[in-house]
């Protein structure tokens, strides 16, 4: 089940987080700040069955949409959680009208960058030096307007 994450997810996020991103892991702070619902346009959501076994973060602001953080817990990947998680963060993206949705991800991050080729995002831009580690970030975007036939109802 995907749903809206609490505060009381924090923990569990957090510790995601940690597995997932090491050094560049974001605070408990920080997290603590963008799931209290007080940063305007940011959307926390989190995969969840016995537990939290996956989140995703993201910010949604008018015609360009960003997401921030996605990430499975090692156990449970390559069992389509993420790309529920991101079809949610699409759907929400585009009840606010965003027409594209924009990410930064390592150069080296095979697996990532695997992920986001099979849902459809293309390089738009890299740069480079961009972590505190030296490492390259790819710009990738993945327009949400195209499949939209419908307009939405
Ligand atoms: C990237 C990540 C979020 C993918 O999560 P996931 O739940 O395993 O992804 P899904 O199961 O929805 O994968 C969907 C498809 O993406 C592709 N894919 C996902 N992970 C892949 C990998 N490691 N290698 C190759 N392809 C991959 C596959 O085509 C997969 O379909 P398949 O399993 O039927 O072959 C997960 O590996 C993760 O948490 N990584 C660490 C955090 C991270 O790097 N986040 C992105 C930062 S920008």
């Amino acid at each position: 089940m995907i749903r809206p994450a609490e505060r009381g997810d924090g923990p569990a996020i957090a510790a995601l987080e940690k597995q997932a991103f090491g050094s560049d892991a974001w605070s408990d702070d920080l997290l603590a700040e963008g799931l209290s619902g007080e940063i305007p346009g940011t959307l926390y959501l989190v995969a969840v069955e016995a537990g939290v076994l996956g989140y995703a973060a993201a910010s949604l602001f008018a015609d360009v949409a960003e997401l921030q953080r996605i990430a499975v817990a090692v156990t449970h990947r390559r069992t389509g959680i993420a790309s529920a998680l991101l079809e949610r963060v699409e759907e929400e993206a585009r009840l606010r009208y965003s027409e594209r949705l924009l990410l930064e991800v390592r150069e080296g991050n095979a697996g990532a960058l695997a992920f986001y080729a099979r849902r459809g995002f293309t390089e738009v831009n890299r740069r480079p030096r961009y972590y505190a580690d030296g490492t390259t970030a790819i710009v990738l975007e993945r327009r949400l307007t195209d499949d939209v036939s419908d307009g939405g109802s």
